[in-house]
């Protein structure tokens, strides 16, 4: 049983790990941008609402995330353990997420927190090319990253649940120092 959630910048690494990770623990990859970009795709109603914030490299309103988060932990396959990735994004949705744990009894166990210099970051997403991976909204979701994002790694770490791993190393590295602290 693993419940983890990845912390770190866009381009850190979480979507790589979290997948690797979850085939290693046998339990679910949420991706809140993954469900974001099917929703997209598929033009849901949640797709049609998100996808300007989603474009522009903003976080998409807390009201439409929350609910999404609430319905996937909820689901079967959730009761195993998982791996969250992308959320919580902010300090309202951790304090949401601390609440439905709690609700639901799975506490989770191991918080990681990616580190990236930014000129990495620049590089692997310009390298990558999603949608969202030109240089104006890279440089815009840095600075929603850093104002948003980063004060939970305050929150996490004033609870000792925080783990810092060096994301700037190769993906197999990563992975290897990962694995030791799933199964310390
Ligand atoms: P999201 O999909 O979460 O994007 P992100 O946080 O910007 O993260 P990325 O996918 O860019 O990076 P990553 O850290 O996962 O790195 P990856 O493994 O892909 O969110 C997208 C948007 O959705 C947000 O901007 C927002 O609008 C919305 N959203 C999502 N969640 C939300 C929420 N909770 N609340 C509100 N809005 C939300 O790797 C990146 C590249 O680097 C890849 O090419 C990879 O191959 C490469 N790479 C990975 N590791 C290494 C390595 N060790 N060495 C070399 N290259 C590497």
């Amino acid at each position: 049983m693993t419940r983890l959630i990845f912390l770190g910048p866009p381009g850190a690494g979480k979507g790589t790990q979290a997948t690797l990770l979850s085939k290693f623990c046998q339990v679910p990859h949420i991706s809140t941008g993954d469900i974001l970009r099917s929703a997209v795709a598929e033009k849901t109603d949640l797709g049609q609402k998100a996808e300007a914030f989603m474009s522009a490299g903003e976080l998409v309103p807390d009201e439409l995330i929350l609910d999404l988060i609430l319905e996937r932990l909820s689901q079967s396959d959730a009761v195993q353990g998982w791996i969250l990735d992308g959320f919580p994004r902010n300090v309202p949705q951790a304090q949401f997420l601390d609440g439905l744990l709690e609700k639901i009894s799975q506490p989770c166990e191991f918080v990681v927190n990616l580190d990236v210099p930014d000129e990495v970051l620049l590089s692997r997403l310009l390298s990558r090319g999603r949608q969202d991976d030109s240089e104006d909204v890279i440089r815009n979701r840095l600075v929603v990253y850093r104002q948003q994002t980063e004060p939970l790694i305050d929150f996490y770490r004033s609870r000792q649940q925080l783990v810092s791993v060096d994301g700037n190393q190769t993906v197999e590295v990563v992975t290897s120092e990962l694995q030791k602290v799933v199964t310390a």
